[in-house]
């Protein structure tokens, strides 16, 4: 009796506390690396126990993380995509790794830790809602699920199920909130596509909305974009296993671009494999990045921080004014208020280059699959124009710490059809992996140049990613980005360390 009470007493104490180490208009967030424990054989055909048996070393792992995070008074958490059962499956052999989960949660107010014989084949929900109770906070994560459909259904697939590579979320209490089905696949072929779009939006007390995809969703149009254009979701929630891809797709650097372009906050979880090239997971506000990175060293992360409850409130004073443009509508503006209308306003076809401009080489080379046109940056400082059909690439420059490496301003406007088919419309300054103009875009992680820089560009899409990623893995935030006019910008003086990669990332979806 008196260890239960002093138990209650005790976490009691501890709630009053946390409480009050969150600022006002805060909440506290927390995403995990997760090494996952892979199957050696995922060709093989399991039985039900054996699967579970492998799921749930991964399933301890997320508890002690759901425990550590609790006492850094996080409110939620997410985790990685595959980090329950890890990944190369095929469609059978991934079978008995699946959870079956209602078709519909409208009417259904279930907690699978309370109610754990409802459904069956329901094991893992079991878990995590287990978890979310145990730790009194959201708990979103990715699992795969299993949706039985009739011959009648002529999209039923001829094993008689749907497989969905899933998101799930429970509310502090276990009960389960909302489930995302993975929308753009990821060669996947275990999985299928839910035959409409999936647009998830929970509610917490903490926060209020929150917006749910997955991975390489994050460079698509649906349900990424709706979600926050039409469901005006200010935070997401981003469960991935992403493939690091230098120099424009590295796991931070379009973690933090998404989080910048939209001006919101982004919980991103990545799973941690080196040699798979996955590492990189991160809360970014607008003004703000709390990420892990380590592709020399083996090992889980856990990262928690404090973030705004309201992410434009700080973002404003970063941002450029804009006038007169229809695009800027559409694209998730911050509110403008006085400290925003005190901004610099520039004025860019003053800027324009075609004064007094040298002959410059112009030359191609791949970079991200993409053929690329660039131009050498080799002065001390200068302005470049390069354009790529009707986009057209400026840059104005000035090197502050300078060494021999080569740099090159490219330009690339067209259908990117590796990995994945999809429109992009892209300025980027890069450093060339060596000295030779053959060299540039090819992957580089450590610079040395500062390079003060106002990058910006006629793109034709309204959705522009900013990159800045600086030596070693590193982020910076553009000093100002933003619609002006029919241009995108952003600019940036003194870099934290040596610069790797600016880019404007443009995503033109209409062109798919
Ligand atoms: C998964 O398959 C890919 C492509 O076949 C391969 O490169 C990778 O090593 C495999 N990963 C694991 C963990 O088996
Ligand atoms: C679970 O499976 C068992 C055995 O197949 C079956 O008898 C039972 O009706 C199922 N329960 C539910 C809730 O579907
Ligand atoms: C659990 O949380 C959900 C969502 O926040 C809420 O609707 C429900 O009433 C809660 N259930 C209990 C038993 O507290
Ligand atoms: C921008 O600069 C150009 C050239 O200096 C000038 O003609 C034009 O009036 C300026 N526009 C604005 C809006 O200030
Ligand atoms: C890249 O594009 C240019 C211009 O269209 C073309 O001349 C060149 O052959 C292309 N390079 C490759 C490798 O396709
Ligand atoms: C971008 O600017 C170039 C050069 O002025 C022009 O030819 C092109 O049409 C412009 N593109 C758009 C989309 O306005
Ligand atoms: C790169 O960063 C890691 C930590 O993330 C650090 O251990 C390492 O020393 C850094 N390397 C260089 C060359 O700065
Ligand atoms: C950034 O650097 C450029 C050139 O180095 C300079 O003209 C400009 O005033 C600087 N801007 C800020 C905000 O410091």
């Amino acid at each position: 009796m008196w260890g239960t009470s002093f138990k209650f007493l005790f976490l009691f104490c501890y709630q009053v506390v946390l409480s009050e180490l969150i600022q006002e208009g805060h909440y506290i967030a927390a995403v995990y690396e997760h090494q996952v424990i892979l199957n050696p054989n995922p060709n093989a055909l399991f039985n039900r126990a054996s699967a579970l048996a492998l799921m749930n070393r991964n399933l301890d792992i997320y508890e002690a993380q759901v425990d550590a995070a609790a006492q850094q008074g996080a409110q939620i958490i997410v985790f990685p995509e595959d980090g329950i059962h890890g990944f190369n499956y095929t469609r059978e052999s991934i079978y008995q790794f699946l959870d079956f989960i209602p078709p519909s949660l409208h009417s259904l107010q279930w907690n699978p830790c309370l109610e754990p014989d409802l459904f069956n084949d329901t094991d893992v929900l079991q878990r995590l809602s287990c978890m979310a109770r145990r730790g009194r906070m959201y708990v979103v994560a990715n699992l795969g699920t299993k949706q039985p459909c009739e011959f009648s259904d002529p999209r039923c697939p001829l094993d008689g199920r749907y497989q969905f590579n899933t998101n799930v979320v429970f509310s502090s209490n276990g009960t389960l909130l909302a489930r995302y089905r993975k929308q753009n696949l990821y060669f996947e072929y275990a999985f299928d596509t839910p035959s409409e779009v999936d647009y998830v939006v929970f509610d917490t007390p903490f926060a209020d909305k929150f917006g749910v995809f997955t991975c390489f969703d994050i460079l698509f149009s649906e349900p990424a974009v709706s979600l926050i254009r039409k469901f005006s979701v200010k935070h997401v929630v981003f469960p991935a296993a992403w493939i690091n891809q230098l120099p424009l797709l590295s796991a931070i650097e379009i973690q933090r671009g998404f989080a910048t372009g939209f001006n919101i906050n982004v919980l991103a979880a990545n799973i941690h494999h080196t040699a798979l090239s996955m590492t990189g997971s991160g809360i970014y506000t607008p003004s703000k990045s709390f990420y892990y990175y380590d592709m020399k060293h083996e090992g889980n992360k856990l990262i928690v921080a404090q973030i705004p409850v309201n992410p434009s409130e700080e973002s404003c004073q970063k941002s450029i004014v804009y006038r007169n443009n229809i695009q800027t509508a559409l694209f998730n503006l911050p509110v403008k208020d006085d400290v925003c209308e005190k901004e610099e306003q520039r004025n860019h076809s003053g800027r324009s280059t075609t004064g007094n401009q040298i002959l410059i080489p112009m030359f191609y080379a791949e970079m991200m699959y993409d053929n690329y046109t660039f131009v050498p940056v080799t002065e001390h400082k200068g302005d470049l124009q390069l354009c790529a059909g009707s986009l057209c690439c400026y840059l104005s420059y000035q090197k502050v710490a300078s060494s021999s490496e080569l740099y090159a301003l490219g330009v690339f406007n067209g259908l990117h059809t590796v990995h994945g088919t999809y429109y992009v419309q892209v300025c980027a300054l890069v450093k060339c992996g060596g000295l030779g103009y053959d060299t540039c875009g090819q992957e580089v992680t450590h610079a040395s140049n500062i390079i003060d820089f106002h990058l910006w560009g006629n793109f034709s899409t309204s959705y522009i990613f900013p990159l800045l990623l600086t030596s070693n893995f590193t982020l910076n935030l553009p000093d100002q980005w933003g619609w002006e006019d029919s241009y995108y910008s952003m600019s940036k003086n003194e870099t934290s360390s040596g610069l790797v990669t600016a880019a404007l990332y443009g995503r033109w979806y209409e062109k798919d």
